[in-house]
């Protein structure tokens, strides 16, 4: 890109420069920044300059059009400048604003031997444009999902999509490692507060690195990548997306039907496949689970289910968690704590609860998991030990419901639709630490967990906080009280789409 040199200020010449050579340049006007130079460095690069016939001025002054610095912000030399002056700096268009530029330009000037075009890269940023901001945004991303903030809609949906199904292929291949890191920059590009423009914007970013770096390269310069292209054809991918999605299968099972010739849903039919009382239920209501549960659908399930627990325990605290917690409009199930300051409370009413809706022909499926002991001292990721029922429901639909009021007759003429849904009892005092963990996502988890133990040493579950060394629990009443026990800053649900 080419930029046509700033004009000088007529005043110029009324500004006497110290003995220097003879200038050969007299369009280029630069002026070297001392901070994080240092004055040797600077009397230096002055020196080399003014030898071959650049003008290098040594107070900051109208006259100078490239201001050069090394390892400062945008904002740092534009603070810098405008004290100087005295006068703010607003305008691209303005004239008399100078190049704000990093020392790369003037590298590329001295191999030269001659002011070298100013390009985008060795700009530190341009005025009144968001370049600025953008450059900074992307040299201060954190390393942990948890210590960002994660909308849910973001600027690089082609990338993460691409990544993340290179994390699933790997998941399927069975490699974690290679999978992690796909979704851990996958999860980077999606806090970004703006869309990646170019591969070299990526080059500093964390986890961005290596094949990940190849992927962004290849999307933004061909708009698609091939290996993702290859992978959403390929038999093996597209067998392991079906498999993995009925309720009940999960890689390895999945992995071992593949071996074994299973293709297709039909191919499960046959009397010999041994099959779980879950993954029976989730063959048989494939086709309404696999339909995405809506934000309305999951409002009406919460009314279903307080309607029937509250029957049980007045004052039960019921919240729904998971993807709608976090602002999705549409999930593949429907998560929901339930808790009471009062253990009693809480003893046998998920088993009466279940019972009730079961015989109202609100359940098609459930299976109850009981409450087991989570060792505290045992570093465990997947470590959930709530008492859980993992259910398919049929929640009436709309018309239904209407026609139900409107004949007065329950159940007259009702079409139904199968909906996954997740009951969760937990103790109060373990609720919060629940919440966060139920709450998702699942990589935000996973981040919260290996930051707790890798920077503070703590093991985090959805029961509690624990400090191995001191052989002691850290109790919170809040999930910005677990936050503030990691030493983290706050991040509210809507954020959590790491
Ligand atoms: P989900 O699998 O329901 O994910 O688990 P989600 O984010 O709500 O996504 P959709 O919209 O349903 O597809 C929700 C959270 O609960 C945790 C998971 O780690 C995830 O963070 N979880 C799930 C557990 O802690 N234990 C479980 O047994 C299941
Ligand atoms: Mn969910």
């Amino acid at each position: 890109m080419m930029f046509p040199f700033k004009k000088r200020r007529k005043e110029a010449a009324a500004v006497p420069e110290p003995v220097a050579p003879p200038v050969i340049f007299p369009d280029v006007c630069i002026f070297l920044v001392e901070r994080r130079m240092g004055a040797a460095r600077r009397g230096f690069l002055t020196s080399l300059a003014q030898r071959k016939g650049f003008r290098v001025m040594h107070e900051y002054s109208g006259v100078v059009t490239h201001v050069v610095s090394e390892q400062n912000s945008f904002a740092d030399i534009l603070g810098w400048i405008e004290r100087k002056t005295g006068r703010p700096m607003q305008s691209a268009e303005d004239q008399e604003s100078p190049h704000i530029l990093d020392i790369s330009w003037f590298t590329d000037s001295m191999s030269a031997g001659k002011p070298v075009p100013v390009e985008a890269r060795h700009r530190l940023g341009i005025l009144g444009s968001p370049v600025s901001k953008d450059k900074e945004a992307l040299l201060t991303v954190s390393s942990y999902a948890c210590q960002r903030r994660t909308p849910l809609t973001h600027h690089n949906a082609e990338i993460t999509d691409a990544l993340e199904i290179l994390s699933k292929a790997a998941a399927f291949q069975g490699s974690e490692v290679r999978s992690l890191a796909f979704s851990r920059a996958a999860s980077v590009l999606k806090s970004l507060p703006l869309k990646l423009r170019s591969a070299e914007e990526a080059r500093n970013l964390v986890w961005c690195g290596g094949h990940c770096q190849a992927v962004i390269q290849e999307i933004l310069e061909d708009g698609v990548c091939h290996e993702v292209e290859a992978l959403k054809v390929s038999e093996q991918y597209q067998c392991m997306e079906l498999l993995t999605s009925i309720f009940g299968v999960g890689v390895r099972t999945a992995e071992r039907w593949y071996k074994d010739g299973v293709r297709k849903l039909s191919d499960l039919a046959d009397p010999n496949m041994k099959l779980s009382a879950d993954q029976r239920a989730g063959i048989e209501h494939y086709t309404d689970l696999k339909q995405p549960v809506t934000l309305q659908e999951a409002e009406r399930m919460e009314h279903l289910i307080k309607d029937a627990l509250h029957r049980f325990v007045p004052d039960l605290k019921i919240t729904m968690t998971g993807g709608f917690r976090r602002g999705k409009q549409q999930g593949h199930d429907v998560d929901f704590l339930i808790t009471h300051p009062s253990e009693e409370a809480l003893s046998g009413l998920l088993q009466k609860a279940v019972a009730w809706m079961d015989s109202q022909g609100l359940l098609l499926y459930h299976h109850t998991k009981t409450r087991s002991h989570v060792h505290a001292h045992r570093r465990s990721t997947h470590m959930d030990g709530h008492e859980t029922c993992y259910a398919i429901f049929a929640l009436p639909s709309l018309d239904s419901s209407k026609c139900e009021a409107e004949a007065g007759v329950p159940g007259a003429r009702t079409t139904r639709r199968a909906v996954r849904v997740d009951l969760v009892v937990t103790l109060y005092d373990e609720y919060p630490f629940a919440l966060l963990g139920w709450t998702g996502s699942k990589h935000f988890e996973r981040e919260l967990r290996r930051y707790s133990w890798h920077e503070k040493n703590l093991t985090l579950n959805s029961h509690g906080l624990y400090d191995a060394e001191k052989n002691c629990s850290l109790p919170a009443t809040s999930e910005e009280e677990i936050f503030a026990l990691l030493g983290l800053q706050y991040v509210p649900p809507t954020y959590r789409n790491a």
